[in-house]
């Protein structure tokens, strides 16, 4: 594969673009006159377009007339939003892959650079953390991996996931007008149901990162889900009933994360974005139980752990004891699903559900238990802090725990 070479054809968004700028027909002489290509060379281009699944109607002695309002998801729409200097300069599409997070770890390998996007118009092994499976149907969500290369140590990658979910919950927020929420670590929430969940993997030396991959999946047009993944799992659409143009979405999720990672870089911590983060918390001020690696008081790392808690490793590096992202790992705890299978089982998340609700019974391997108290905020670094019944301030940091409100999944 190639890398941000692959399927570039400027040609092809210079078309699309002339095209959308148009209010009606536009001929095809005035577009080979524009771009200084022959009427044939736009004709083939049309073709593309329409096999990528754009509405062109071609009316002999008018021309080309582009039907406004589809969500069609390409790369020459991305590209013709995208407008930044780094993050998403280079862009990957795929109709169809395996993993947006696989297919960025590759081209991380082969060293290319920081804000690398992978994005897919449907996964057939979409993962999510703690070893399940993503459900990522075709034409309906955004599935998209971001390659980081942050000049600062493995402890601190924890926190991207948190600026993630912060410039996540903006953009379904400016895109929507939903009142999307967070949910700590990692999860955004739309009236108590998971709209979209982030998996960090990284891959670092002792001191230093090698890379990082942020893998989002956001619900965005899906219509409905499975009657097991209903009672936790939402779309934007599902909750206004309105479709979104998801090429703008990741624009703006793009946009957004920029300015969150930056701000990060900048501080190496939350400083510059806890208020807001505080803000949008779903889970402050709430009893919440968390499952799995609850963290004494001061504690900073997971009992054992050589890694950054919260930062699942990538494949063929050491992974730390407890860590549930196993390298290669096919399939969910307990399930009998195999990748690319259509319909979820017990081991298909589409957009939060089933393994939420069964994680309810589940201890993380290696955790010391359950902590129940109020969430009282997010340090600086991270990490959620909980005030346990005794008045303790506990500091659990975003490894492989869930977070569970007492009353629902969110609440
Ligand atoms: C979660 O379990 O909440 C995290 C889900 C992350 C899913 C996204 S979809 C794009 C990227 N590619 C993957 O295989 N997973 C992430």
């Amino acid at each position: 594969m190639a890398a941000h070479g692959e399927g570039i054809d400027f040609l092809k968004t210079q078309v699309l673009q002339s095209l959308k700028e148009s209010a009606g027909y536009l001929s095809g002489q005035a577009i080979a006159e524009k771009l200084g290509i022959s009427r044939t060379a736009i004709w083939k281009n049309v073709r593309q377009l329409q096999a990528d699944g754009y509405q062109i109607e071609a009316v002999p002695n008018r021309g080309y007339r582009l039907i406004k309002g589809e969500d069609v998801l390409s790369r020459e729409e991305l590209l013709l939003l995208m407008d930044d200097r780094w993050i998403a300069r280079y862009v990957v599409f795929y109709a169809e892959t395996d993993s947006t997070n696989v297919r960025v770890k590759a081209l991380a390998e082969m060293g290319e650079p920081e804000g690398t996007l992978v994005v897919a118009d449907c996964q057939v092994a979409g993962k999510g953390r703690l070893g399940r499976w993503w459900s990522s149907p075709r034409g309906t969500g955004i599935s998209m991996s971001l390659l980081l290369r942050p000049a600062f140590a493995p402890r601190f990658a924890p926190m991207i996931t948190l600026v993630c979910a912060l410039a996540v919950c903006r953009a379904i927020r400016t895109c929507t007008g939903l009142p999307a929420l967070i949910k700590w670590p990692n999860d955004i929430v739309i009236n108590g149901k998971k709209v979209c969940g982030i998996l960090t993997e990284m891959s670092s030396e002792e001191e230093a990162i090698s890379y990082v991959v942020v893998g989002i999946g956001i619900n965005v047009n899906t219509p409905e889900f499975p009657p097991e993944a209903g009672v936790t799992a939402t779309s934007c659409y599902l909750e206004n009933g309105r479709t979104v143009n998801r090429a703008w979405m990741i624009s703006v999720c793009m946009r957004e994360l920029k300015d969150c990672y930056e701000n990060l870089l900048y501080a190496k911590d939350l400083s510059g974005l806890l208020d807001e983060y505080s803000q949008y918390m779903v889970n402050k001020g709430k009893r919440v139980r968390v499952l799995g690696t609850a963290q004494a008081p001061g504690s900073a790392q997971a009992p054992g752990s050589a890694q950054a808690p919260g930062v699942a490793q990538a494949p063929g590096v050491a992974q730390a004891p407890g860590s549930a992202q196993a390298p290669g790992v096919a399939q969910a705890p307990g399930s009998a699903q195999a990748p690319g299978n259509a319909q979820p089982t017990g081991g298909v998340q589409p957009g939060g559900s089933a393994q939420d609700v069964r994680d309810q019974d589940v201890q993380a391997p290696g955790g010391s238990g359950e902590l129940s108290g109020v969430a009282m905020g997010v340090s600086p670094q991270g990490a959620l802090q909980v005030m346990d019944d005794d008045g303790v301030l506990h500091e659990v940091i975003s490894g492989e725990v869930s977070v569970r409100g007492v009353y629902g999944y969110a609440e």
